[in-house]
C-alpha cells in the first residue's frame, strides 16, 4: 500500500483544531467529478473527503495509519487518506468507495463481499474493498490467499476473523480478472 505518511507527520500538531493561517486552493477529481475548494493547508485528505465532499463512506478508525478504514485510491493507488494532506493531492484523481459501483451495479469486489459475507458491522469494509481492488490491480486476478493475507496487514477488522474477507477477495479478484479478459 502506498503511504504519504511524511506529509501528514510533518503537518503542524494543531492540524485538526486551530483556525487557518491562510487557505490554499485545491482542485481534484473525486469519483469522476471535478471539485475544488479553499481549505486549511493542514486539512487531511480524509477530512476533505468526508467534510468538504460529504462522502462519508470513507471511515476514520484510528487516525494514526493503523487500521486502513480510510483507504481510498489516489491516481489509482491505495492510500490511507488519514496520512495524506489534501493539498498534496491537487490535480489528483481520487476514487472513494462511493465511486466503485457503475451503471447501478456493484463493483465485482463489492458483490463478492456481499456474496461471501465478508463483513459484519461493516466499519472496515470500505477500506477493505478499496485495498482489495488495489491488490488485484497490482497482483492480478489469480492472487493467492497467502499474498492477500500479507497485503491486508494494513487493514484491521474487529468482527469477521478475516476468513470470509479473504474468501471474498479471492472471488472478487477472479471476477475482476474475468471482466478484464472479456474486455480484451
Ligand atoms: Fe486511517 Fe485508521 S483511519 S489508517
Ligand atoms: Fe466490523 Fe470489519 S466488519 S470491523
Amino acid at each position: 500500500m502506498f503511504f504519504r505518511k511524511k506529509e501528514a507527520e510533518t503537518a503542524p500538531s494543531a492540524a485538526r483544531g486551530a483556525g487557518p493561517a491562510g487557505s490554499v486552493h485545491v482542485s481534484m477529481t473525486v469519483n469522476g467529478k471535478s471539485v475544488s475548494a479553499e481549505i486549511d493547508p493542514r486539512t487531511l485528505l480524509v477530512q476533505y473527503i468526508r467534510e468538504n465532499q460529504r462522502l462519508t463512506g470513507t471511515h476514520v478508525g484510528c487516525d494514526t495509519s493503523q487500521c486502513g478504514a480510510c483507504v481510498v485510491h489516489v491516481d489509482g493507488r491505495a492510500v490511507k487518506s488519514c496520512t495524506v494532506l489534501a493539498a498534496t493531492c491537487d490535480g489528483a484523481k481520487i476514487t472513494t468507495i462511493e465511486g466503485l459501483a457503475a451503471d447501478g451495479k456493484l463493483h465485482p469486489m463489492q458483490e463478492a463481499f456481499r456474496e461471501h459475507h465478508g463483513l459484519q458491522c461493516g466499519f472496515c469494509t470500505p477500506g477493505m474493498i478499496m485495498a482489495a481492488v488495489d491488490i488485484v490491480n497490482r497482483k492480478g486476478g489469480n492472487v493467492d490467499e497467502a499474498t492477500i493475507r500479507h497485503e491486508l496487514e494494513g487493514n484491521i477488522c474487529r468482527c469477521t476473523g478475516y476468513h470470509n474477507i479473504v474468501a471474498a477477495i479471492r472471488a472478487g479478484a477472479a471476477a475482476m480478472g474475468s471482466m478484464r479478459q472479456a474486455a480484451e
